[in-house]
C-alpha cells in the first residue's frame, strides 16, 4: 500500500512513520523546505519520545521518504492523508484554508481509485466540502473522501497510534469504508476497535471527544479551587471520585489550565460550530472562559507575593504545555510569562526540550537557561508550570540557597509538600491550601508572611 502524507507536523510525521512500521511506502510532503531538507539529512524537526528513532528504521528500510515534490508522490499514491494545520481565526472559529489548499494542491495529481483522508481535526461537512474542491479539478472523474480523526497526544504519540483506544473512520460511500479498514488491518487484528461511521459523524466524534476531555479538566481544576479554600486535597477527591468507573481515574489531573495546539483551539472550534448550527455549546462556551480566567487567576498569585514597589525576578520551570514534547502552543507557561513580563517582572526561565520554541516568541525579553538551577538563582518566587521528571527531583537545598525570596509554585503539584516547607519555603500547590515555611524547630514561620498571603487557608506541614 503506498501513502502520502500532507504535511510533517506531529501528527502527519508520526502517522506516516507508524503506517510504515505497518508494512506500508509511505512519503511525507511538507510546504517547509527546511523541514523536509532536516528530514532527509536524519534531523527530526519536533521532540517526540521515540520518533526519531522509528524514522531513522523505517527510512532504513526504504518504505518511508520525504520530499516537497506532491504530484510525484501523490500520483503513485493509494492513499492521500491531509494532516495539516487546521488553526483557530481570531473570532475563534477553525480556518481551513490549510486544508482546502492542500485538497487543491494534490487534486490534479490523484491516480484514478486513490483516497484523501482527511487526518487533520476539521469541523462537520469538512470532508464533503473537500470533495467539492476536488471534483472541480477533476470534471467527471469519481473523488473519494474519508474522514480520519486522529486521537493521539503529543509526549506518547507512537503508543497512541499503535495501541489506540479505537480508529474512527467516516465514509460516506462502503467501497471507501471497506478500504481505510483493510488499510487498518493489522491494528484491527491487535484487537483495536474500528468504528465505521459518516463523514459527518467521525468529524463530530473528534471534537466531541477533546470537548470532553477538556471538560473533565476545567471540571477538577473548579474543584481544585474549593478545595484550597475549604482546606481539601483535591488529589484525594480526584482519586475518591474517579474510581467511579462511570467517572474514569483519567483527566483528573488539576493544573495551570490545559494548553496545547489541540484543546483550546477545539473547543473554540467546537463552540463556533454550536454556534453555527444553532445549537449553543454552553458548558464548552464556559469552560473556555474558565480556562483563560484559571491563567490569568495563576499568575495573579504570584504577582501577589511579590514587592509591588522593586523589580521582581521570577523563574519559570517548564515552558511546554505538558511534558514529554517541545511544544509551546498556548502553553499556560507561555501566559504568565506575558502578564509577569507586563508588569515589570524579571522572568528567567528553563525547559529541557522547549526552550528553542520558546525563545522563538520572547527573544531577550526573558533569560533562558540551561539548568534550573542557574534559572532560579536570585529568584523571589519559582514557578513550576511542566510536569518534567527532572523537576520533581530539584535538589530543594540547592533551590532554597540559590532563591532570593521564599515561595515556591508547583501548578503541576509535583513536589512533596513537607519537604518544600521543611526548605523554608511557602509552597503554594493546587487544589490544596497554601502550606507556609517550617522553621528549624519545627514551628511555622508564619511571620514571614505578607499582607498579600491573607485571605488563603493556610496550613503549616
Ligand atoms: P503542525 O503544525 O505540527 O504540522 C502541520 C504541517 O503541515 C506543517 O509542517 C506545515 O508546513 C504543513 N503544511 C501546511 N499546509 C501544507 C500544504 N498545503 N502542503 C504540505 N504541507 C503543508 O500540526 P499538527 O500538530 O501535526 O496538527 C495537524 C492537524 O492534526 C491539526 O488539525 C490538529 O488539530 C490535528 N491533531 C493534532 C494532534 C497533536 O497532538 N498535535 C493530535 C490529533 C490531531
Ligand atoms: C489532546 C488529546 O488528549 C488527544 O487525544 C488529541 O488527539 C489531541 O489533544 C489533539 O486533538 O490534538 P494533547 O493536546 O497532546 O492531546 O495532550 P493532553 O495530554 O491531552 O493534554 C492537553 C492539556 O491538558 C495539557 O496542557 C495538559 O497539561 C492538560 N491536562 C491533561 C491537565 O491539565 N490535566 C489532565 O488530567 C490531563
Amino acid at each position: 500500500m503506498k501513502l502520502v502524507l500532507i504535511g510533517a507536523g506531529y501528527v502527519g510525521l508520526t502517522t506516516g512513520t507508524c503506517f510504515a512500521s505497518l508494512g506500508c511506502h509511505v512519503s511525507c510532503v511538507d510546504l517547509s523546505e527546511t523541514r523536509i531538507s532536516d528530514l532527509q539529512n536524519g534531523h527530526v524537526p519536533i521532540f517526540e519520545p521515540g520518533l526519531a528513532d522509528l524514522i531513522r528504521q523505517m527510512a532504513a528500510a526504504g518504505r518511508l521518504n520525504f520530499s516537497t515534490d506532491l504530484r510525484d508522490a501523490v500520483s503513485s499514491a493509494d492513499f492521500v492523508f491531509i494532516a495539516v494545520g487546521t488553526p483557530s481565526r481570531p473570532d475563534g472559529d477553525i480556518d481551513l484554508s490549510q486544508v482546502d489548499a492542500a485538497a487543491r494542491d494534490i487534486a490534479p495529481y490523484l491516480a484514478e481509485n486513490a483516497i484523501v483522508v482527511i487526518k487533520s481535526t476539521v469541523v462537520a461537512g469538512t470532508a464533503r466540502a473537500v470533495c467539492e474542491i476536488i471534483k472541480k479539478t477533476r470534471k467527471g472523474k469519481s473523488v473519494r473522501v474519508a474522514s480520519n480523526p486522529e486521537f493521539l497526544r503529543e509526549g506518547s504519540a507512537i503508543a497512541d497510534f499503535l495501541e489506540a483506544d479505537r480508529v474512527v473512520v467516516g465514509a460516506d460511500d462502503h467501497s471507501t469504508a471497506v478500504a481505510l479498514r483493510s488499510l487498518y488491518r493489522p491494528l484491527i487484528d491487535k484487537g483495536i476497535p474500528f468504528i465505521s461511521t459518516s463523514t459527518t459523524d467521525a468529524e463530530l466524534i473528534k471534537y466531541a471527544a477533546n470537548a470532553f476531555l477538556a471538560l473533565k479538566i476545567g471540571f477538577i481544576n473548579d474543584v481544585a479551587n474549593i478545595c484550597e479554600n475549604a482546606g481539601g486535597d483535591v488529589s484525594a477527591v480526584a482519586r475518591g471520585i474517579g474510581t467511579d468507573r462511570r467517572i474514569g481515574e483519567n483527566f483528573l489531573q488539576p493544573g495551570p489550565g490545559f494548553g496545547g495546539s489541540c484543546f483550546p483551539k477545539d473547543t473554540r472550534a467546537f463552540a463556533a460550530t454550536g454556534r453555527r448550527y444553532k445549537a449553543p455549546q454552553g458548558l464548552i462556551e464556559q469552560l473556555i472562559s474558565a480556562n483563560d480566567e484559571r491563567k490569568a487567576m495563576l499568575a495573579e498569585r504570584i504577582l501577589g507575593v511579590l514587592e509591588p514597589r522593586r523589580c521582581s525576578r521570577v523563574a519559570i520551570l517548564g515552558l511546554a504545555f505538558k511534558a514529554s514534547t517541545d511544544d509551546v502552543r498556548e502553553s499556560a507557561a507561555l501566559s504568565l510569562i506575558e502578564t509577569l513580563l507586563k508588569e515589570g517582572v524579571e522572568v528567567g526561565a528553563h525547559d529541557p526540550q522547549a526552550r528553542r520554541k520558546a525563545q522563538d516568541l520572547f527573544g531577550a525579553d526573558v533569560t533562558w537557561h540551561e539548568d534550573p538551577y542557574s534559572a532560579v538563582r536570585g529568584a523571589d518566587a519559582v514557578a513550576i508550570m511542566t510536569e518534567w521528571e527532572e523537576y520533581r527531583d530539584l535538589d530543594l537545598t540547592r533551590l532554597s540557597d540559590l532563591m532570593a525570596g521564599k515561595h515556591l509554585f508547583d501548578f503541576r503539584n509535583l513536589l512533596v509538600a513537607k519537604d518544600v516547607t521543611g526548605h523554608g519555603l511557602f509552597y503554594h500547590s493546587i487544589g490544596r491550601p497554601l502550606l507556609w515555611p517550617r522553621t528549624l524547630n519545627g514551628t511555622s514561620g508564619m511571620a514571614e508572611a505578607r499582607p498579600a498571603l491573607s485571605g488563603i487557608a493556610a496550613s503549616v506541614v
